[in-house]
């Protein structure tokens, strides 16, 4: 099987699927928890090494203030819950994203779980929270701009190598694979840099319905492309 080194996830739908129910909105992020639980858990017993999940983009801070609040006391659970099973599967949590704008009870255990997952080699579970992919990107740009402006940088120098290891996934391969799920077909600020040579799989079904089975179907599409990376497929070899 050609398996993705690197899956990212845009994780939609939980609103519309706790709406169909007539719940509030928050069961459906609830739900949504037990989706990345299956997937974490799928990806581990298939060998993926890499795991991107949109769990906060930098725009759903303007979402009502109590679907934030839940969110993030969503995710300190979630953290707090997991970190066993992080150490006994050797799982390393990573983030990216602009978290100094998360509470300092949701920064404090993020801290924590990096620091004690660290040297964790089995999958790396990267999580974007308060992510938006022009703002990591402007925030390079402004960091290379400023080591070059203290003349530590030559302007030769800023090649994509130096570019992609300014950005929050530095030390990350590309992600190979780009699922979002709730039949919308938009990249919605994620990763813009790194998707440049992604393969895209859209699911219709909503992200707490999202199952172990749904994943080894995008999987096994993601099998099925030629990936040519630029050239032409006589040129191949269709991937690596
Ligand atoms: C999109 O659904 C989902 C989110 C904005 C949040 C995703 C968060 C989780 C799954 C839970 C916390 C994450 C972790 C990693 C523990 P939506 O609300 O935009 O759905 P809609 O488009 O149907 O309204």
């Amino acid at each position: 099987m050609n398996l993705p080194r690197h899956i990212a996830i845009i994780m939609d739908g939980n609103g519309r699927w706790a709406e169909q129910r007539r719940l509030p909105r928050i069961f459906g992020h609830q739900q949504g928890v037990e989706s990345v639980r299956r997937v974490v858990r799928e990806c581990l017993s298939l060998g993926v090494s890499h795991l991107t999940l949109y769990a906060f983009s930098s725009e759903n801070w303007g979402r009502p203030a109590e679907e934030v609040a839940a969110l993030m006391e969503l995710l300190a659970q979630f953290l707090s819950q997991e970190l066993d099973t992080l150490m006994r599967e050797e799982i390393r949590l990573r983030v990216i994203g602009d978290i100094a704008l998360l509470p300092p009870a949701v920064r404090r255990v993020l801290d924590q779980t990096i620091a004690r997952s660290s040297g964790n080699g089995r999958l790396v579970l990267n999580l974007a929270l308060s992510y938006g992919a022009r703002d990591e990107i402007l925030r390079a740009v402004r960091s290379l701009a400023g080591q070059a402006l203290e003349g530590r940088l030559s302007l030769d120098e800023i090649d994509e190598r130096r570019f992609s290891a300014s950005l929050d996934t530095a030390g990350l391969p590309d992600p190979d694979l780009l699922i979002r799920t709730s039949g919308e077909k938009r990249v919605s600020n994620f990763l813009l840099w790194q998707l440049a040579y992604a393969e895209f799989f859209f699911s219709e079904v909503l992200w707490p319905d999202f199952s172990a089975e749904e994943l080894r179907r995008a999987i096994d599409d993601f099998g099925t492309r030629q990936r040519r990376f630029g050239l032409t497929s006589r040129q191949g070899p269709a991937e690596t």
